[in-house]
């Protein structure tokens, strides 16, 4: 009796282990399973993958193109890239200029996980640009500015909108060598082609003089700074004649110190979902929608392309991050198929390679590194203003300040995130402003200056 009773308690107890064991293994996958998940999103997400690192000094890359990537990691990718043998180890697109021949089929998906660094192609530096401008009436003109460095890598006509007619399928094979929001990689052609199809060519110039004015276009981009706290600009901000701001561009109740205007909104999804919820605490509570306001969007990945589809249809977002939002009452109503802006990749994409090729490029966690939304907005006016000023940006004195104006009453430091080169910005807007190119808000004099009357 008690060796059948031990049998059956002994093979319950191997169940019992077995069972276990089964359980341990099933924790033990799901736990990687896990892990592959985040990794695998962080591809196309970049909160996974944000982290706080050290700033970085400035970096001079703007010759990063050596020792690319082994042989090896190349074999998945398409055919149409031959791999360069010549010393200078740049990918070419074999056929990027005669794919014109034959019927057109996107090229297969590539990963950002191939590539343990930002890969460099032959055709990187290469850009679509509008018809020539017509020349300025303003003598004052950033464009016509004497600054030698200045001029050999600004493109005055670089495509700056994408719309459904400068877009097709070679373009989508050539955009998609490059990262988002630079290019396409690793989106899939039916999740983007249809939605692009769908934005309108713009019908006028995002800024054209004030009737009236002096010729010149006059802007003001006014960044979330919390150099702003005290700085009773607001005033001077909006005696512009236009007025750019961007994430919680909040305005009520700091009207003294960041004027009351807003004439051009840049944004992202993430940034006109996200920012009334973190920032309603300091009264932000929706997207800046003056009347007659322009909005610009940085498509910086899927999820602008699924929110964008939302926002032109009039229609709830149909999949991703921000299903079933009602995207087009993030504007207030003052959504306007003619005032709406999509940036251009290839505008993007010049405004990195050209301005602020960080040194983080170069790490295992390229593919999230890229400008800050209030650097696109300065690159914005910069482009179609005949003069910038800048407020509420990272000077050399930065430390002293909150992190933004509106923690009026709460000493905050600037937080570095590993996706922006904050250090490499600021050095940017103070090389502008003293290359006269742009004017920066400062309120410490530089030391290494000497004393010179103030600009007129
Ligand atoms: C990229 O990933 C997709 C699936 O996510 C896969 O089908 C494809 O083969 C990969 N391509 C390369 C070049 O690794
Ligand atoms: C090496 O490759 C670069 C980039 O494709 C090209 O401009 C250059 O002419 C090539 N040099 C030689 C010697 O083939
Ligand atoms: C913001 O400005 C006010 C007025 O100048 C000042 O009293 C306050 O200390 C400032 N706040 C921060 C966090 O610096
Ligand atoms: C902004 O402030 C100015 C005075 O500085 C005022 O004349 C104007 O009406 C204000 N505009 C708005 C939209 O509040
Ligand atoms: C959209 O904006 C344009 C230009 O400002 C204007 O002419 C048009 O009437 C507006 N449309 C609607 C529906 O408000």
């Amino acid at each position: 009796m008690g060796n059948v009773f031990s049998e059956k308690q002994n093979h319950f107890r191997m169940q019992k282990t077995a069972f276990f064991s089964l359980v341990v293994v099933m924790a033990v996958s799901f736990f990687l399973f896990i892990l592959s998940w985040e990794n695998y999103k962080g591809e196309s997400n970049w909160k996974v993958f944000s982290r706080k690192v050290l700033p970085r000094g400035e970096d001079t890359l703007i010759h990063a193109v050596q020792r690319i990537r082994k042989l090896s990691l190349l074999s998945g990718l398409p055919t149409k890239i031959e791999r360069k043998t010549n010393k200078s180890n740049i990918y070419s697109l074999g056929n990027v200029k005669t794919q014109s021949r034959g019927p057109e089929n996107p090229v297969p998906i590539m990963n950002l996980s191939s590539f343990k660094k930002l890969p460099q192609w032959s055709f990187e530096d290469i850009y679509n640009l509008d018809a020539p401008l017509t020349p300025t009436t303003c003598p004052q003109s950033l464009r016509n500015s004497k600054d030698e460095d200045f001029q050999k890598v600004f493109l005055p006509n670089i495509c700056m909108f994408l719309h459904k007619d400068n877009f097709n399928i070679r373009e989508w094979n050539r955009l998609s060598h490059f990262n988002n929001p630079f290019g396409f990689m690793g989106f899939k052609y039916n999740d983007v082609m249809p939605v692009v199809k769908l934005i309108p060519k713009p019908k006028e110039p995002l800024l054209l003089p004030k009737p009236g004015g002096d010729g010149c276009v006059h802007c003001a981009v006014v960044g979330t700074g919390g150099i702003l706290n005290g700085s009773k600009m607001g005033a001077e901000i909006d005696a512009h004649d236009y007025v750019f701001r961007m994430n919680a561009a909040v305005v009520d109740g700091y009207e003294e110190d960041v004027g009351n205007r807003t004439s051009v909104y840049v944004h992202t999804a993430h940034s006109i979902t996200a920012s009334p919820i973190f920032y309603r605490k300091f009264g932000y509570k929706a997207a800046p929608h003056d009347e007659g306001i322009k909005y610009v969007l940085i498509p910086e990945g899927l999820r602008d392309f699924q929110w964008l589809n939302a926002v032109i249809k009039g229609e709830r977002v149909a999949e991703g991050e921000y299903r079933n939002r009602n995207a087009r009452t993030y504007y207030s109503g003052q959504y306007n198929e003619t005032r709406f802006y999509v940036l251009h990749q290839d505008f993007l994409r010049y405004v990195r390679n050209r301005f602020l090729k960080s040194g983080n490029l170069n790490r295992g966690y390229w593919a999230i590194v890229r400008p800050t939304n209030g650097a696109f907005a300065i690159f914005t006016a910069l482009h179609v203003c005949d003069t910038v000023s800048a407020y509420g940006f990272m000077t050399d004195d930065y430390s002293k300040y909150s992190n933004y104006y509106f923690q009026k009453y709460l000493k905050t430091n600037v937080v570095f995130y590993a996706n922006h080169d904050y250090i490499m910005e600021k050095n940017l807007w103070k090389s502008f402003h003293e290359r006269k190119i742009m004017k920066l808000f400062q309120k410490a004099k530089p030391q290494e200056k000497t004393e010179k009357p103030p600009p007129p």
